[in-house]
């Protein structure tokens, strides 16, 4: 890390490897954290360890967990400036989590929309860890001592209750976390699905057509573009109730850094078909860099080893820094063993 770096801001941000990576997250997440890195003091994850709290077969996991890193790396973070890591290689956020578990409240937890919604989608498997998540998500933020963390908007009530945990364990054991701020992109912070724009891109829709993955190839992505939902009204225009047309004209305006306005008037008078077929084309060009970067890193299994090994070996030292302060002040007993 560059010279000077320990005065600089710190970000923290965390993806799940629940699957190829969806353009809702490269949007309101992921391709955001690359241009942050030259500011900030970055650390970024893949957190497999949330990823468990619903069923995934483990070689699955092993195998979406190696291609989640490859995609970060794709997308343009850089292991000279940032450190990216596997959440469950650095277990100080899981042992910090069980500490701040004694912090939270079961109806905080209770409240969590995203439990709430995961709860009626997997009613057979309403597992503790599930519940528990936003607790560990709070660690993994808070053991770093973040200043910022950078997601799109679906994770702000997380982020919400990350604060609220922080300044209650400030409140009783004296100041020791930092309070961090959210990151919100200001377009794309909520890409909506291609086939229900009223429902968020999610990797875990059912229907293919309703997401871009960050690796599909130009035909598909195009091919999913023309099918989009979008109205029985001709008129490209972002206002409220063409839902539709609002997302396709918000990936525009992300992928091409045109604003909104500009992108209106560039399509004024022009069909839906048109407009589609372009937006598909901006976003296929705008991804085959990152499909190219994908192809070449996974090849390189020991060179994705290497990187992942030597960052947990930095994030678990300065994890260690808060997590013996936190034990100290609860009262747990110093040992020579951390
Ligand atoms: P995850 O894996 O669901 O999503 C990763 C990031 O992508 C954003 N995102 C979206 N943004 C815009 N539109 C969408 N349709 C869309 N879908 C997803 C998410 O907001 C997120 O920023 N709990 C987190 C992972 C995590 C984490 C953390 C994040 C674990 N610990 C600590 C930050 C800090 C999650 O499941 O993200």
């Amino acid at each position: 890390m560059a010279d000077g770096a320990t005065e600089k801001k710190l970000i923290l941000s965390g993806i799940q490897p629940t699957g190829t990576f969806t353009l809702g997250n490269y949007i309101g997440a992921v391709r955001n954290w690359g241009p942050l890195q030259d500011q900030y003091r970055c650390l970024y994850f893949i957190a497999d360890q949330h990823a468990i709290t619903v069923k995934i077969e483990p070689a699955e996991l092993r195998k979406k967990t190696l291609e989640a890193y490859a995609q970060l790396l794709a997308c343009g973070i850089d292991l000279e400036k940032s450190l990216v890591f596997v959440q469950s290689h650095v277990p100080t956020h899981s042992q910090l989590a069980w500490v701040l578990n004694c912090s939270t409240q079961f109806g905080e937890l209770s409240r969590m929309t995203q439990f709430k919604d995961k709860s009626r989608k997997h009613p057979d498997d309403i597992n503790a860890g599930l519940f528990d998540y936003p607790v560990l998500m709070a660690a993994d933020i808070l053991i770093y001592n973040a200043d910022m963390v950078p997601v799109g908007v679906d994770q702000m009530q997380h982020l919400e209750l990350a604060r609220n945990i922080a300044n209650r364990f400030n409140g009783r054991y004296g100041e020791t976390f930092k309070v961090p701020e959210g990151y919100i992109p200001p377009v794309g912070a909520k890409v909506m699905s291609l086939q229900d724009p009223t429902k968020k891109m999610s990797k875990s829709d059912t229907n293919p057509n309703a997401v871009i993955l960050i690796l599909d190839d130009k035909d598909t992505i195009i091919r999913k573009f023309k099918r989009a939902v979008t109205d029985s009204d001709t008129e490209i225009a972002f206002r409220e109730g063409k839902d539709g047309i609002n997302n396709l004209l918000t990936i525009y305006s992300a992928v091409t850094g045109k604003s909104i306005d500009d992108a209106v008037k560039e399509f004024e008078g022009q069909g839906y078909g048109t407009f589609k077929l372009a937006v598909g084309e901006a976003v296929a060009d705008h991804l085959a860099p990152v499909r190219d970067e994908y192809a070449r890193l996974i090849q390189d299994k020991a060179y994705l080893k290497e990187c992942y090994t030597k960052c947990a070996g930095e994030a678990l030292k300065m994890s260690y820094r808060t997590l013996n302060k936190v034990y100290k002040k609860v009262g747990f007993v110093p040992t020579e063993l951390r």
